[in-house]
């Protein structure tokens, strides 16, 4: 599948004033790529990650497509279905429900969609994998924000997503926890999942086969993959 983005604009109305934070961004993300998404604070990175993946609706003109299939226009109920299929979200803000445990938080997404032991099975190898083991029966307000932060990682996975949107997913990590993760998201990669990263962290940086960069909601030009990528519509 191919991601692309075009004209992707979002204004927020508030009580007192309308607020465009996203103008015009195109990119698109070709099969098995890393994009990396950089810029200030307030930049609208986790806007633009949040209309890729439908959740929050982008300005009339804005084009999410995967392949020939235009996100923007569909139904909601559809819109559901194929971000339970093929999308996994690392939420900057975690969204745990505190009145479940880490195991039930995890296996959510594809409740009642897949059969509960299989579920169960999955949800406890990816909290082992981001080492949690030892914490799958505590509810979230009993983790440190790391520990949530790595719950939300485990949670984002459990649909084996071909897209994972990560906003910020080492944000709160320590050095191991951060390589870890770091290792995860690259074999995930090397594996075929494309990957959408919000990070501050330079070393991710690093690991994408392009980087775009807001600033006050536009896209910076910059050299690189997205200078000789021919599907780059922007
Ligand atoms: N629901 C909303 N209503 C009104 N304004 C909003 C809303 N959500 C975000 N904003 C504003 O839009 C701008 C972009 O926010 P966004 O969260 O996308 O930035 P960001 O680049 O992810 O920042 P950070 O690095 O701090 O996470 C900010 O100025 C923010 O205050
Ligand atoms: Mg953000």
């Amino acid at each position: 599948m191919i991601l692309h983005v075009s004209h992707l604009s979002k204004t927020y109305q508030t009580a007192a004033e309308e607020l465009q934070v996203l103008q015009e961004i195109s990119f698109s993300v070709r099969s098995g790529e890393w994009l990396t998404i950089i810029g200030p604070s307030g930049s609208g990175k986790s806007t633009l990650l949040h209309c890729i993946s439908g959740m929050t609706k982008p300005d009339k003109g804005s084009s999410v497509k995967y392949d020939d299939w235009e996100l923007l226009t569909t139904k909601e109920e559809e819109q559901q279905t194929f971000r339970r299929k093929h999308i996994g979200f690392i939420y900057q803000d975690y969204r745990l429900f505190d009145q479940f445990t880490v195991l039930t938080n995890t296996m959510l997404p594809l409740v009642p969609y897949e059969a509960k032991d299989v579920l169960k099975e999955r949800a406890t190898a990816l909290l082992k994998q981001v080492g949690l083991g030892d914490r799958m029966h505590h509810v979230p307000s009993q983790l440190s924000g790391g520990e949530k932060q790595r719950a939300g990682i485990a949670r984002a996975l459990i649909n084996q997503p071909a897209y994972l949107l990560c906003d910020e997913p080492t944000g709160n990590l320590d050095e191991k926890n951060r390589d870890r993760v770091i290792e995860l998201l690259k074999e995930l990669n090397n594996g075929g999942t494309n990957i959408l990263i919000v990070t501050h962290d330079k070393e991710m940086m690093t690991h994408g086969h392009q980087t775009i960069e807001l600033s006050y909601g536009k896209q910076l030009q910059r050299d690189g993959a997205k200078g000789n990528d021919p599907l780059y519509s922007g």
